[in-house]
């Protein structure tokens, strides 16, 4: 299995407009885009640096996971994403390793890319998404 980098940090977020000013004036990170998830209650803001992206993510359902942790949380690093060549290749190769997997197989995440996250159980509580670079 490839990595090829870490695609992007997501940071959950209570309200993405006051998070995205910030990066904005405090840091000169410019907003690339901003939308929803094909299939998750999800308003997403992507702030591009030359080395990855900032995810920002905030719920637009109360009852989500992602409304849960942030209750729990706070505004937080929610998931690192990696960007993989095949990610059909990937998951075939963690589930030979017993990876327990929050998607067993891909689903089309919010810039319409194919994406799986792999449960925070098998590692070490932290979340792991993987997307494919196509
Ligand atoms: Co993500």
């Amino acid at each position: 299995m490839k990595i090829n980098r870490v695609g992007h940090i997501g940071i959950a977020v209570e309200d993405l407009d006051s998070v995205v000013n910030i990066f904005e004036d405090v840091f000169g990170i410019e907003l690339e885009a901003k939308h929803s998830a094909p299939d998750q209650p999800v308003e997403v803001a992507l702030l591009k640096t030359e080395g990855t992206t900032l995810e920002l993510v905030t719920p637009t359902d109360e009852e989500s996971g992602l409304a849960k942790f942030l209750k729990k949380r706070g505004n937080s690093i929610h998931h690192i994403s990696f960007e993989v060549e095949d990610i059909d290749a990937a998951l075939s190769h963690l589930k030979d390793k017993g990876v327990e997997l929050i998607d067993k197989e891909p689903r089309v995440g919010a810039e319409g890319k194919r994406i799986a996250f792999i449960h925070p159980k098998s590692c070490a509580g932290i979340l792991i998404e993987l997307k494919e670079k196509t």
